[in-house]
């Protein structure tokens, strides 16, 4: 609307300037209709440039990945005036589909998994030093005090292993109660090892609770080389964890290990816990995941994976969800020089195998304090 107006008082001031001088107007007077048109094509041509200048915005990349990887012929611009607008060189078909895909796009901005939809209620900014090395990040339930004592009082209390800074934190959701959030609050106060995000904490949420912790790392955090996501039900021999970061040929970037799912199938049993719809997830197979209870990952990826989960619609199995996101970004779990230090379930879990192992999983809160001290004994 601006522009009309700029263009009506152009017009009107080129007419009274010739009007002032009107007897060398009806001399000129080819002259001047010349100078008219010229003046208006070229305000036409400024118009246009102001409108939709052909400057791509920030998103026009992921744009393009998200349309069809043939499709490369849109842009995305931005003029000067701010509008944006969808480029299509093709036929008309293709660009009202283009229209479309491009409100999908907006709306996967906001899908309920994209962490910039929440925001921490308990946080601690200053947690993160410049010389950290490692961040254990863990999710956990509200109420499961125990578990993060445990964790406390043994590997979560470790602030340097093998000469490199380390450090743990929770995350949890919400609470659903206002006791509960007050004790919370008051353990947060104590401790200060509680981050808490204001979604729904369930078990169905955990991909929400898993981009929220990327999130954490790439908004307080990007200085750390690496970091873990961990349950609260495990045992990590940070010793060994360390030994294998430390190592040389352990890639700084784009790296992410752990216990390795190959060819996992979806499961479509509605009575599963794991059950993923067909609306959610189609493909029949996950691509190469690293199992949730542990996986450890270079620093730069947060910011990589929360990049890439714009576009892909979130499903409620967590770690299948972040394979999908490395996937889309073209990155591979390594596998580990030796498999078998990330481990589930161990069978005979005394401190003797205990102390080769990186991670295995805890029946219990009291089994990770066991797991520790028998770690320490064999020493
Ligand atoms: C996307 O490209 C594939 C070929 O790579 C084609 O078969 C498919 O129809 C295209 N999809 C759309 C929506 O254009
Ligand atoms: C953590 O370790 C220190 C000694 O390094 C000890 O004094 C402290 O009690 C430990 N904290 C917990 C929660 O066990
Ligand atoms: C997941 O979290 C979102 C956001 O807080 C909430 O709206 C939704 O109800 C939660 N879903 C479940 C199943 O807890
Ligand atoms: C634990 O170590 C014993 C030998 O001390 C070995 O026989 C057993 O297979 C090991 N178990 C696991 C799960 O590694």
């Amino acid at each position: 609307m601006r522009l009309y107006r700029h263009l009506t008082f152009c017009f009107f001031f080129f007419f009274r300037c010739c009007l002032a001088q009107d007897r060398d107007l009806i001399r000129h007077s080819k002259t001047g209709f010349v100078l008219l048109v010229i003046l208006t094509l070229s305000l036409f041509v400024i118009s246009c440039i102001y409108v939709f200048s052909f400057n791509p915005v920030k998103h026009s990349h992921t744009w393009f990945n998200l349309v069809n990887q043939t499709q490369s012929y849109n842009v995305l611009t931005e003029g000067l005036s701010g509008k944006k607008f969808v480029w299509n060189f093709l036929t008309i078909p293709q660009i009202i589909q283009t229209t479309t895909t491009l409100k999908n796009h907006i709306w996967m901005h906001h899908h309920v998994a994209h962490p910039r939809n929440y925001h921490f209620i308990l946080d601690e900014p200053d947690k993160c030093k410049q010389d950290l090395f490692l961040v254990l990040m863990v999710p956990v339930a509200p109420h499961e005090v125990e578990a993060r004592n445990a964790i406390r009082s043994t590997w979560g209390n470790e602030s340097s292993v093998q000469g490199k800074a380390v450090l743990t934190l929770f995350l949890v959701g919400l609470t659903g109660g206002a006791e509960a959030q007050q004790q919370l609050e008051e353990e947060s106060r104590q401790r200060r090892d509680l981050l808490q995000s204001n979604f729904v904490d369930s078990y169905f949420n955990l991909t929400i609770k898993t981009m929220v912790i990327m999130d954490w790392l790439v908004t307080r955090c990007p200085q750390a080389s690496f970091s873990m996501k961990v349950d609260s039900h495990m045992y990590i021999n940070l010793e060994n964890l360390m030994t294998l970061l430390l190592a040389p040929n352990t890639p700084r970037q784009n790296y992410i290990t752990g216990y390795l799912m190959w060819n996992q199938n979806v499961i479509r049993n509605k009575k599963s816990k794991y059950y993923v719809s067909v609306e959610l997830y189609p493909e029949p197979k996950y691509p190469t995941y690293v199992l949730g209870v542990g996986y450890v990952f270079s620093n730069d990826l947060p910011k990589k994976i929360v990049e890439a989960s714009k576009d892909i619609k979130p499903f409620n199995i967590e770690d299948a969800y972040v394979g999908t996101c490395l996937k889309r970004l073209g990155i591979k779990p390594s596998r580990s020089p030796d498999p078998s230090k990330f481990r589930t379930y161990m069978k005979d879990s005394k401190g003797h195998n205990l102390s080769k192992v990186i991670t295995t999983i805890a029946r219990s809160p009291k089994q990770i304090i066991k797991f520790w001290q028998s770690v320490k004994r064999h020493k």
